[in-house]
């Protein structure tokens, strides 16, 4: 039996005291938790320390390239073709996925787009995808390089294969507290990233009640530390800070979104939805070289929805096959006239995930027309009895939990509070 040449319980106290773990500390800690020599209870522990005490940032950087190492790295050298993929920290009625890869590869730019499912209030871009019928999320990697050489966007499954190292962690981290920690979350949504094989990278990071890093500061350090990352990898990075403190757009829900999204690429769709899409494939087109490309022509003239119908078709979905609905409906009404002046994201992802929009584990199904529509925005005028919101679900019972999340979620009266644009600001390398 080969000798290991670190001992696991000396590496937590070096971290528990707040000292820097050396790289080939990291490298072999990584490698032992992968293969399982150092077991979960540590690695929680470990964790703990990291959440409690951080990390310098060359210890996240070689976290991020040890994880890496872990498993696969994918390449698409042979496409021809500049590739510049998204990623979201994720927020409520987040939909942009959607319109925005077909938008992009519009340009004749390649994106990739590896996505997750949803866990918690957040919802994931393949169960929203899921709801257009025949529609696959899982291809293998050559169909997926044929389809990015023919349509040019790809959105589907990540394999088991790349940094499986993070997947375990972030599991564990999920059942032990650790989730919320600048170190783990940049180290984990970059290493996929870079294995991805992506040539550029957007970022956008969200703050407010329906980011899961609420304050705008914390989101800032993990954007700068995520572009960091990037560009120390070869990959080119920005990011986009952007607003979630009320929801994106007028659904949130599965087939709901997908609706919108297809508004959007329609030429319409809501304005911070539309106003999102184009700052971040702006600021992607830019990265591949294409500063002047206009991705508000390519919404209006239809180039961005042939490729979206094209884009679905490749993956066994049918574009015009009528969304599912859910089967029960319950409207809330406006009890007084006057301005919507709040309406809090965090309450209303979570109410959309009770409806049945969203899982609690990893293994449970979601509701494809679950979720809720929101007729106003704040700042927007109601009067007495006009509806607010239409919550769907296909099981009546699940209205009652679905209301109390929102209860003190939203307010009306004589006015709102001014909003900011929907990017606050853009972190580059
Ligand atoms: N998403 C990830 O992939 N990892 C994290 O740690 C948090 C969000």
């Amino acid at each position: 039996m080969a000798v290991e040449p670190f001992d696991t319980v000396d590496l937590i106290r070096t971290k528990r005291s707040g000292e820097p773990l050396g790289t080939a500390e990291i490298d072999w800690l990584v490698d032992a938790y992968t293969r399982g020599y150092v077991e979960d209870p540590q690695m929680a522990a470990m964790a703990m320390a990291i959440f409690l005490n951080g990390m310098e940032r060359r210890e996240i950087k070689d976290l991020t390239l040890a994880m890496i190492a872990s498993g696969e790295r994918m390449s698409f050298g042979s496409l021809g073709k500049t590739t510049v993929d998204k990623h979201s920290t994720g927020g409520v009625g987040d939909k942009i996925t959607l319109p925005l890869a077909p938008l992009v590869a519009s340009f004749g730019v390649a994106v990739p787009q590896l996505s997750g499912r949803g866990l918690g209030h957040t919802g994931g871009t393949l169960d929203k995808l899921e709801s257009i019928p025949g529609w696959q999320a899982s291809i293998t990697n050559d169909r997926m390089l044929s389809i990015l050489s023919d349509v040019g966007a790809v959105i589907c499954a990540a394999g088991s294969g790349l940094a499986p190292a993070d997947k375990k962690l972030y599991a564990l981290r999920d059942i032990t507290g650790t989730v919320e920690c600048i170190p783990l979350i940049a180290s984990s949504i970059m290493s996929k990233k870079i294995a991805e094989g992506t040539g550029a990278l957007v970022l956008d990071v969200k703050f407010g009640s329906g980011a899961f890093m609420p304050s705008y500061e914390a989101s800032r350090e993990l954007a700068q530390t995520m572009v960091d990352l990037g560009n120390d990898a070869g990959v080119a990075t920005s990011a986009l800070l952007t607003d979630m403190e009320v929801p994106l757009g007028g659904t949130i829900g599965n087939a709901l979104e997908v609706r919108e999204s297809a508004e959007v690429l329609a030429g319409g769709g809501p304005s911070d939805v539309v106003d999102l899409t184009i700052a971040l494939a702006t600021e992607m087109l830019t990265l591949a070289g294409l500063p002047d490309a206009d991705p508000a022509a390519a919404l209006a003239d239809g180039r961005a929805m042939d490729t979206w119908r094209r884009m679905i078709s490749a993956q066994g979905g049918d574009p015009d096959a009528p969304l599912p609905a859910a089967r029960e409906q319950h409207v809330v009404r406006a009890p007084s006239s006057g301005v919507l002046a709040t309406q809090e994201a965090l309450p209303f992802g979570i109410a959309a995930w009770r409806l049945g929009a969203g899982r609690a584990r990893a293994q449970d199904p979601v509701q494809a027309g679950a979720g809720i529509e929101l007729h106003v925005k704040p700042g927007d005028t109601v009067a007495e009895g006009q509806p607010l919101w239409t919550l769907h679900t296909d099981e009546a019972a699940r209205f009652e939990r679905a209301l109390e999340s929102l209860e003190g979620a939203w307010s009306i009266g004589g006015s709102a509070e001014e909003r900011g644009p929907i990017v606050r600001d853009r972190i580059s390398g």
